[in-house]
């Protein structure tokens, strides 16, 4: 007890790094990448400031930069050509995501993870196949067990292409199973799959879903990603995901869901992914522009935080930024 007890002695600087509990580094990072199929050269992202949609021919290229970061993985978006009701282009052979991830493999030494999902891929912009009159009759929703197939063939055609893990993020009921099943029939057993199991109907998403076009036509996600309010239901999908086979498990969004971070780092014997998403960082840049925050210091506190919670793994955008201020 005071004054005997004087936490401030472990706080000068010699010693604060020694007894510091967590840290953070370059190889607990991801960097996404967004590869545009419509684009003829590199398009800035206007609410996600130094991020890009990069044309197939300069995927390899996009990839270098991250890995001269010190950063080691990257996760594949695909911005595709054409758009249909049941996102024939995200299971394509010859799809952006397929197109970009053979010459990044082949060129590069990155460990190449792609997100698997159909909303960048449908003209209604939901994850997966929907009933008819959907957009009439907001009781519709995205069918779950015919979308299964879909992200399971998605899945398969990464992995082909030379995609290291997969990461499905439509929130389908079964999803991880329906595609572990179809990797190992297809040889790629050792391919593993990273889970959004734990992913939110979150208003943190808007930037993204400019950046990769995938907004829903009408509707809302909320029939299928999880009700923000919910913290218990968090284990549930992690627990399906790791019934069905999953390697890692993500929680989404990260700096809002510290609690289920640390509920998921507590309840499974797997490693944790944080997803510090679009909204976390436009919201640092638009204050750090007016003046209002230090850039660099919250988003390297932004990441720690996260690291605190109990996430092993964190995909940002602000990787590559805070991997070379380390
Ligand atoms: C696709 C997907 C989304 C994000 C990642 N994968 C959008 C969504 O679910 O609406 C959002 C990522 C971010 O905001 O950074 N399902």
């Amino acid at each position: 007890m005071f004054p005997t007890d004087r936490p401030r002695r472990l706080r000068t600087d010699g010693v604060r790094s020694l007894v510091s509990e967590t840290s953070l580094s370059a190889s607990d990072l991801i960097a996404p990448v967004f590869v545009d199929a419509t684009a003829d050269e590199r398009v800035a992202i206007e609410s996600m400031p130094g991020h890009e949609r990069v044309p197939v021919s300069e995927a390899v290229a996009r990839v270098e930069e991250v890995l001269a970061t010190g950063v080691e993985a990257v996760m594949v978006f695909g911005i595709p050509e054409s758009k249909d009701a049941v996102g024939s282009r995200a299971y394509a052979e010859d799809g952006v995501v397929q197109r970009a991830v053979r010459d990044i493999a082949a060129e590069t030494d990155a460990y190449v993870i792609t997100d698997v999902c159909l909303c960048e891929y449908t003209d209604h912009g939901h994850c997966g196949v929907v009933e008819e009159h959907a957009a009439e009759d907001p009781t519709l929703t995205v069918q779950n067990d015919e979308t299964l197939d879909l992200l399971s063939k998605t899945a398969v055609s990464h992995a082909e292409a030379g995609a290291d893990m997969v990461a499905p993020s439509s929130m389908t009921d079964g999803m991880v199973g329906a595609i572990r099943d179809g990797l190992d029939a297809s040889g790629f057993d050792a391919v593993p799959v990273m889970s959004y199991a734990v992913k939110y109907e979150s208003s943190f998403y808007g930037p993204f879903r400019d950046a990769a076009d995938g907004a829903p036509a009408f509707g809302d996600r909320r029939h299928y990603q999880m009700d923000p309010a919910n913290r218990r239901e968090a284990l549930r999908e992690a627990r399906a995901d790791v019934e069905q086979g999953a390697d890692v498990l993500m929680v989404k969004p990260g700096l809002p869901y510290l609690d289920v971070v640390r509920d998921v780092r507590e309840g499974f014997d797997r490693p944790v992914a944080a997803y510090n998403v679009s909204g976390e960082y436009a919201m640092l840049h638009a204050a750090a522009d007016r003046g209002w925050l230090d850039l660099e210091a919250t988003a390297h506190e932004s990441l720690l935080s996260l690291k605190r919670a109990g996430a092993d793994l964190i995909l940002t955008y602000f990787a590559e930024d805070v991997a070379e201020s380390l």
